[in-house]
């Protein structure tokens, strides 16, 4: 195994955000994870895992061993008469495992095509998109607790999973690197269309017609027409989570604001669009020097140039406080800030 000194980060996060690593390695199975995990060079320096930095923002150089998984296989692990269980590595891409099961005519997991990153980094936020977040066909979830070095597995039901979180970001937030995941998926085929722009991408097409291929290429042209590509155009996706506001708050709003969608979370909560509040702020399409609101999309904030990490993080305050100021909402950042 190669362990690198003061390796450039630049090709390895998606907000393009240049940093330096003190040391970088990347492994291809777990026994070299284990070896570099007790090595008495490295024991006492700051770890960080990384998959496909779709997911974080560098604010200053690392310093310490930034460990990149590239374990790589996808299995058929058994099935019964109503599932099949999939195993993936922590580093499949994430949508080349989504493309395995659409090829294989599984359905389930094709609403979360082209997410970037890696299987590994999924259930951490527990990636959603369109009606169905990741949670709904996990297993469990496998890997390795860094401090006993023994290898565990843990059941979907004590994963903690909510939208955007899980025991991964909280409890065990670098204690537990994960190796693989166990994936559920029905053997009766059946799609999810309950989101809006995705139900209406299918009105007036035949049955035949919604099968879960047509719906991965539906879902990969609505994205594609919405979020900027990070090979383009520097981003990690949604900067700020949804907020999830009291029912009293979101019917204050709307006697105002007729056109505020809001999802229920709870009998009490209601998730509503930090990407509507932004835009309401006037800010869609904001640009201070290299950094932006994505014009498309202003849950997405942009790197157009060399902006450094600490640029970003200003101009995401900014958005929080004009956020706060009209609507005393605060919104929570998604992204990992390093
Ligand atoms: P990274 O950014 O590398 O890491 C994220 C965090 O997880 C870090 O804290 C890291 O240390 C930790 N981590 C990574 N791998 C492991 C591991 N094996 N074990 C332990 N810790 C680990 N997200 C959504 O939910 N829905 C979307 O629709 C969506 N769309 C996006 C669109 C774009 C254009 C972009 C750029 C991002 C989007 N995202 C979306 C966010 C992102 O793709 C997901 O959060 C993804 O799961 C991050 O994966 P990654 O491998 O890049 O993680
Ligand atoms: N909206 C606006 N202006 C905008 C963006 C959105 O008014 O600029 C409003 C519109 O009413 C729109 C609604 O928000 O109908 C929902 O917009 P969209 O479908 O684009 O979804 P989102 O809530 O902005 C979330 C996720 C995305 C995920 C999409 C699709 C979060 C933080 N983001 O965005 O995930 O792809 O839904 O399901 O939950 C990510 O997490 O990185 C990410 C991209």
């Amino acid at each position: 195994m190669l362990i690198e000194n003061n390796v450039s980060l630049k090709p390895f996060n998606t907000f393009k955000v240049d940093v330096i690593a003190k040391y970088f390695a990347e492994v291809a199975d777990l026994s070299e994870l284990k070896e570099l995990l007790d090595d008495k060079n490295y024991i006492s320096e700051k770890r960080l895992i990384l998959g496909g930095g779709s997911n974080i923002l560098f604010t200053k150089d690392f310093d310490g061993i930034v460990i990149k998984l590239n374990n790589s296989e996808i299995e058929k692990f058994h099935e019964t008469d109503e599932e099949i269980f999939i195993k993936a590595d922590a580093g499949v891409e994430w949508d080349s495992f989504v493309k395995y099961c659409v090829d294989n005519g599984l359905s389930g997991v094709e609403n979360l095509s082209l997410i970037p990153g890696n299987v590994g980094a999924a259930p951490i936020q527990n990636i959603g998109a369109y009606g169905v977040e990741v949670k709904d066909i996990i297993d469990s979830v496998s890997g390795l607790m860094c401090n006993s070095g023994y290898f565990i597995t843990i059941p979907n039901n004590h994963c903690n999973f909510e939208y955007r979180n899980s025991i991964f970001k909280n409890e065990l937030k670098n204690e537990f690197v994960i190796t693989s995941v166990l994936f559920k998926l029905p053997k009766q085929k059946k799609v999810n269309l309950n989101y809006a722009p995705l139900n209406n991408y299918f009105s007036g097409k035949k049955k035949s017609e919604i099968t879960s291929k047509n719906v991965r290429k539906a879902v990969i042209s609505i994205r594609k027409s919405k979020l900027p590509d990070p090979k383009i155009l520097g981003n990690a996706g949604s900067f700020f989570k949804n907020p999830i506001i009291s029912k009293e708050k979101y019917e204050q709003l709307i006697s105002e604001y007729s056109d505020l969608n809001g999802y229920p979370e709870s009998e009490t909560s209601i998730k509503i669009s930090a990407g509507w509040l932004i835009e309401q702020c006037g800010l869609k399409g904001k640009r201070i020097g290299n950094v932006g609101v994505h014009e498309k999309q202003a849950l997405v904030i942009v790197n157009y140039g060399n902006a450094t990490g600490n640029e970003i993080v200003e101009f995401s305050k900014m958005i929080q406080n004009e956020v706060k100021n009209k609507f005393n909402i605060h919104i929570n950042n998604e992204v990992n800030i390093l």
